[in-house]
């Protein structure tokens, strides 16, 4: 498949995007609320017109969807921010805001959050 083709058939390999954040909804994160957590990114996303897709636009930087476990179940729900490798935990729709305000707009990461950081690898 040639590239035009590849970027017909799925435009979001073409798409202005910075990150991508995952939003557990595995069983424990649901039990948290992680679907509240998820509509917030959403709605505070696309309001800033940072999101990308159905629910924002194909000018946005952001990508979020859902992903299941990655063993953060008794702390969560868990929001994994990538290239940057941050792992948050016990994630609240009301730190989306800050989340998105700090890290995604000011290059700082949200300490009081932060599970983990992955070694950048390439
Ligand atoms: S269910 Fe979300 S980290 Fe396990």
């Amino acid at each position: 498949m040639d590239r035009n083709t590849l970027i017909e058939k799925a435009p979001v390999v073409n798409a202005p995007l910075k990150r991508h954040v995952f939003v557990c909804t595995g069983k424990s994160c649901s039990s948290f609320g992680s679907e509240g957590v998820l509509e917030t990114f959403w709605k505070v996303l696309a309001d800033k017109s940072l999101l990308y897709g159905k629910r924002g636009s194909l000018e946005g930087s952001v990508l979020v969807t859902t992903c299941g476990s990655i063993g953060l179940c008794q702390v969560g729900p868990a929001v994994m921010v990538y290239p940057e490798g941050v792992w948050y935990y016990n994630v609240q729709p009301e730190d989306v805001e800050e989340i998105v305000e700090q890290h995604f707009l000011q290059n700082k990461l949200v300490e009081r959050l932060l599970a983990r950081h992955l070694p950048a690898l390439i």
